[in-house]
């Protein structure tokens, strides 16, 4: 009789963590995810919120070469060449993967050829759209929907995964919390992890608020090395919303389409900043968005008069607006930076291994250095398959080293700490916001670290962790580089000044609103 083979348990189901758990066929599979995508809207993967499409050389006058080039002037040519290579040059295969999976790209009129859009960075238009801008949705859909029909894979949804569980250092499964609250440990062949990005730890995001990096924690948990955690991507038109940390998307193929970023006054705003103008990449339009709200400019962006098909193009952008009470058609859009994607991540090479035998990670948890300092639109739902496909069929192949005399070595479990309560997390995002945006000063960053480091309850939290992982990466880093950016200007003040200030202000706003 043949014994059942482990499964490979993949943790998470966005983009990355589909497309390994597909890819990683015949081998069973346990994916493990929070929520179920496709019938929860709601569900907690960013692809699901993604407004930009996928990157790929598709036009005859354009080449995975440039593309590639592309990809290494937007990250700072921090990036590893080797993946950028490899991302660029599987663009056409993914789109036809994704092609064949059912995702209904959007064509010019009725034929057959896709409808090639332009966002910052790219040198001419190479991002396919499904559903204007719904991409991250329809992908997810028909990605969710082989998923549930595929033999291999058994999906748990409504669980925690909260710990690592080690054979000596190897690692050997996961504990998961169940929606009842009831801890369990589950083997497998080998564990990755995907499980999404950071935005969820700062004041203003686009993430979904879930997004507060549990596969980091438990990664540093395991002991595991993360790489250059201190690049943190900030979008640069968010949709100002105030009161909110979850900020609607304004996705830059707006710009593409030629909306405009003005002040107040209608002022362009990347006029004279930049050769791209509002095209430019995206660190560079953050920073200039950031000074002028610092400034008291105010930020708009302006699309009001051009001859775009909001319906089919721009559904999502045009919903959002509504909802806030704004004509996209008639009125210039307020609008914020927000942490948009994590370029850091655990460190991994191509095939997803991380430092840690029997742990693999893929997509925008991983660093496999393929964004570098700063990620080129578009790439990131094409990191999720190009490489979510690699790492599951490597990973169900290869699984975790053999260890000789299994019962020699006890188990363990690595814990990604505990959560913050709802006002800890709060005070945390607030302060990851001042310290790590799109300008740093190195003097905040230190302060706010020790403070952190001197509170139990933050230090040993899930969050805690991984922003004391992320605070020291900065500080460490002495030069400006793409999305790490240090101010010019000293700020004086500690920032337990200006946090106590600020609680003091807040202390007494709610004490003469209650
Ligand atoms: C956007 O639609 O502006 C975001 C696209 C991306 O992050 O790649």
């Amino acid at each position: 009789m043949n014994t059942p083979r482990a499964p490979l348990i993949v943790v998470g189901a966005g983009i990355a963590g589909l497309s390994a758990a597909l890819a990683a066929a015949p081998h069973p599979v346990l994916l493990l995810s929070r929520t179920r995508p496709v019938r929860d809207v709601s569900n907690d993967a960013a692809t699901a919120l993604a407004q930009g499409g996928i990157a790929a050389a598709l036009a005859a006058t354009d080449s995975a070469a440039a593309h590639g080039e592309d990809t290494l002037i937007a990250g700072a040519h921090h990036n590893d060449r080797e993946a950028v290579r490899y991302l660029c040059g599987q663009a056409p295969h993914a789109i036809d993967w994704l092609r064949q999976l059912g995702v209904d790209f959007d064509c010019i009129g009725d034929s057959d050829g896709l409808d090639l859009g332009r966002e910052g960075g790219h040198r001419c238009a190479r991002i396919v759209h499904a559903g204007g801008d719904a991409t991250g949705a329809r992908v997810l859909a028909a990605l969710g929907e082989r998923v549930r029909a595929a033999r291999h894979v058994q999906w748990r949804c409504g669980v925690e995964v909260d710990g690592l569980l080690m054979r000596g250092d190897v690692v050997a499964g996961v504990r998961v919390r169940t929606a009842q609250g009831q801890e369990q440990c589950l083997t497998g062949s080998a564990v990755v992890i995907a499980t999404g990005g950071i935005g969820g730890l700062f004041a203003a995001t686009t993430n979904p608020m879930s997004a507060q990096g549990r596969g980091l924690a438990l990664a540093l948990a395991a002991q595991a090395v993360l790489r250059d955690p201190e690049f943190v991507q900030f979008h640069p038109t968010a949709l100002d919303v105030p009161g909110r940390v979850q900020l609607p998307l304004l996705t830059e193929a707006l710009r593409g389409a030629g909306a405009r970023l003005c002040d107040r006054h209608g002022r362009a705003l990347m006029q004279g900043v930049h050769q791209d103008s509002d095209l430019a990449p995206r660190d560079v339009v953050a920073r200039t968005v950031s000074a002028a709200l610092r400034d008291g400019r105010g930020a708009f962006l302006h699309c009001a008069g051009l001859s775009i098909d909001w319906a089919r193009a721009f559904p999502t952008v045009f919903a959002h607006c509504r909802a806030q009470g704004l004509d996209p058609r008639t009125q210039p859009l307020p609008i914020q930076p927000a942490v948009h994607f994590h370029m850091g991540g655990i460190d991994v090479d191509l095939d997803g291994h991380s430092s840690v035998p029997g742990l693999y990670a893929v997509g925008e948890v991983a660093c496999n250095g393929v964004h570098g300092a700063n990620r080129l639109a578009s790439n990131s739902l094409l990191e999720g398959v190009v490489f979510g496909r690699r790492v599951g069929a490597h990973a169900a192949v290869a699984g975790a080293p053999q260890i000789a005399n299994p019962a020699r070595h006890t188990l363990w479990i690595a814990g990604a700490g505990p959560s913050l309560t709802h006002n800890r997390l709060n005070w945390l995002q607030r302060c990851l916001g001042d310290v790590l945006g799109p300008v740093r000063v190195h003097a905040r960053i230190v302060a706010t670290r020790k403070r952190i480091a001197a509170d139990p309850e933050l230090a040993r939290s899930s969050q805690g962790r991984v922003a004391l992982a992320m605070l020291d990466a900065a500080a460490a880093r002495r030069d400006s580089l793409g999305a790490h950016h240090w101010s010019s200007v000293t700020v004086p003040e500690s920032v337990d000044a200006v946090i106590r200030k600020r609680d003091v202000a807040e202390a007494g706003a709610s004490m003469s609103g209650a």
